[in-house]
């Protein structure tokens, strides 16, 4: 088998969809005018209390498999890609698993913030690709509002929960097609959760902590730059791909890199106006909405990317 193919795509949002003006209610110091003319966000999805990271990663992974026409037993590979976990350890991986009913599948989380599920393809791609797993179940999932500081407005008001995943098996036709990943760990503090558990006490600071400025800057460069690495790869024109799903951080960060890719507005999935930032689950999440209502459609080329703290980003290319 010389390709690995997404086979099926799941996702699901906690119920709790939460309005701009929402959030006045709760006390956060914001207009709706303000976030949608710098973000393009009007609601995100807000877990409930108790609702973890394997809870939400749960029900998309069951809506994939329903799609792929698989079922647990047939997984052998588990990646979560996720910066929200349900505990220290296990990883999230392995408390999807159990609670998918899976034994023996390789499971394991993946850290690289919002271009997490980007990393989580790309490895899962691999493994496939060199024969040692034939079908992975590939997951973002976040609940970020439980890392916010609700009295910061700078960020508070960006993200969002939820999950996506994407069942990944070998097949003869592609399949994905190229991919491209990096990190520079020298920008660590323009977005960071800088603090840790360490004797049963918080050290440092628990919450989100971004520069926003620097972030824009970083993501519009580095999200144009690594579409066209992956291009480049296969030899297409970033013009003839079929739908750009960028990571759904900031509406004018994807408009900047439509741009810069020569794409019309018109070809790119855009959901963070619904979603927020619901970070290494955006890009899957995307994928599911603009699979389920029709926009993509088997044999279209499409460009997955992301971008986040490390700071890291990657691109994945693919046939779907
Ligand atoms: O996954 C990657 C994660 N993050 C990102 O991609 C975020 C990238 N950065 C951004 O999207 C933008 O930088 C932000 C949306 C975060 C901020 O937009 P900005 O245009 O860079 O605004 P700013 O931070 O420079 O703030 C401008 C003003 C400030 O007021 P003054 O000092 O000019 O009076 C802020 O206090 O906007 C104020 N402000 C707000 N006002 C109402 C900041 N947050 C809010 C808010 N509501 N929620």
């Amino acid at each position: 088998m010389a390709f690995a193919r997404v086979a099926g795509v799941g996702s699901y949002l906690p119920a709790n969809r939460v309005l701009n003006n929402d959030l006045i209610s709760l006390g956060v110091d914001t207009n709706d005018e303000w976030i949608v003319a710098r973000t393009g966000i009007k609601a995100r999805h807000l877990a409930e209390a108790g609702q973890t990271s394997s809870d939400l990663a749960f029900i998309a992974s069951e809506r994939a498999m329903e799609m792929a026409g698989v079922s647990a037993a047939d997984i052998d590979l588990i990646i979560v890609a996720t910066s929200t976990p349900d505990f220290v350890f296990p990883s999230t991986a392995c408390l999807l698993q159990n609670k998918l009913g899976n034994k023996g599948a390789v499971a394991f989380d993946v850290q690289a913030v919002c271009s997490g599920f980007i990393y989580a393809l790309t490895i899962a791609e691999k493994f496939i690709r060199s024969g040692s797993n034939k079908r992975a179940l590939v997951v973002g999932a976040e609940v970020f509002s439980r890392i916010l500081d609700w009295n910061d407005r700078g960020t508070c008001v960006l993200f969002g929960d939820g999950a996506g995943a994407v069942i990944l098996e070998a097949a003869d036709q592609p399949g994905i097609l190229a991919t491209a990943l990096h990190a520079d760990g020298s920008h660590h503090g323009i977005l960071s959760v800088p603090g840790n558990v360490c004797g049963g006490k918080v050290i440092g600071d628990p919450f989100l902590r971004m520069d926003g400025q620097a972030v824009f800057k970083f993501a519009v460069r580095v999200l144009a730059d690594v579409a066209k690495e992956c291009c480049d790869l296969v030899g297409v024109e970033s013009q003839s791909i079929d739908w750009l799903i960028p990571h759904q951080a900031n509406i004018r960060i994807i408009e900047a890199t439509a741009k810069k890719m020569g794409l019309p507005m018109n070809r790119v999935i855009v959901t963070v106006d619904q979603h927020g930032n619901t970070s290494a689950a955006s890009v899957p999440l995307a994928l599911d909405a603009a699979v389920r209502d029709g926009r993509i459609k088997r044999g279209q080329k499409i460009m997955l990317e992301g971008v986040g703290g490390g700071f890291t980003w990657g691109a994945a290319l693919l046939e779907f």
